[in-house]
């Protein structure tokens, strides 16, 4: 493929405000959008904002939208798109704009702040943890997550809807819960922390309606719906229907 010009539209703005500004930029063959927006920035606009480290689909930091669906800038390859495509390049709509293409998703920190860390097995030593391979093997798609957010970005439960923030996690951190709720040697339980009650009473599991949005974005193919937040429900719905869990919950608001 010999080398084209592109046309594209990035949004350009702040806090205050701002709009789609037109650029024909060339492109070469095997490019990544990553490598347009950098050509933009050197030979257009120095000052357009854009976050970015690995160029390699690793460090999650280049997230944005492409013609409206949340993707990385550096593993959206020019290809994808045919040559008169108008492509459209807008920052990620779920979280606060910073400048241009960057946002402030700090939503997500302080949601990862609020899941208890994994409890280790008391009187186990470091080094000494044991478990069975398919228990290993169920939690490595999680840790497979390079916190990109563009699962927390395309989720209807958040993406237009800001007064669901407070209340939701978002499929990264229902997913973590669901990674700790697995583990055979977290001992959460044994330091009064319930993950299934408190993904379904603090961080809002019954808002997801396993719409899958969140899996077909993922970059890395994380089964998230199937693998993590229904598997979850199911747990949490058994619980909850757990005739013994049922009447320990009454004798403790009793109690109260
Ligand atoms: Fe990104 Fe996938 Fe992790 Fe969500 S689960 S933050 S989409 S890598
Ligand atoms: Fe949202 Fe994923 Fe559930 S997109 S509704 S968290 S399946
Ligand atoms: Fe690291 Fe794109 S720059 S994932």
């Amino acid at each position: 493929m010999s080398g084209y010009e592109a046309a594209f539209r990035v949004w350009r703005g702040d806090v205050e405000g701002g709009g789609l500004a037109d650029f024909r930029v060339e492109v070469n063959e095997g490019e990544v959008v990553l490598d347009i927006v950098h050509r933009i920035q050197a030979t257009q606009a120095p000052d357009l904002a854009v976050r970015w480290n690995c160029k390699a689909g690793k460090c999650g930091s280049c997230s944005a939208e492409v013609n409206g669906r949340p993707r990385l800038l550096c593993m959206t390859r020019m290809s994808t798109f045919a040559r008169d495509e108008v492509i459209t390049l807008t920052p990620l709509r779920a979280f606060p704009v910073v400048r241009d293409l960057v946002t402030d998703v700090s939503f997500n920190y302080a949601k990862a702040r609020s899941v208890p860390a994994f409890v280790p097995p008391e009187g186990v030593g470091a080094g000494e943890y044991r478990m069975a391979q398919e228990d290993v093997n169920r939690s490595q798609e999680f840790r497979k997550c390079i916190e990109c957010f563009l699962c927390q970005d395309v989720c209807h439960v958040v993406r237009d809807h800001e007064e669901n923030k407070a209340a939701f996690a978002g499929p990264r951190f229902l997913m973590r819960i669901a990674e700790l709720d697995m583990h055979p040697l977290d001992a959460a339980a044994s330091a009064g922390v319930d993950r299934k009650a408190s993904a379904q009473d603090e961080h809002g599991l019954g808002y997801c309606n396993i719409t899958k949005c969140c899996t077909e974005v993922c970059p890395e193919g994380i089964r998230i719906t199937d693998n993590a937040l229904i598997p979850l429900k199911e747990r949490a719905a058994d619980r909850k229907y757990d005739p013994l869990v049922w009447l320990g919950s009454k004798i403790r608001r009793r109690n109260a």
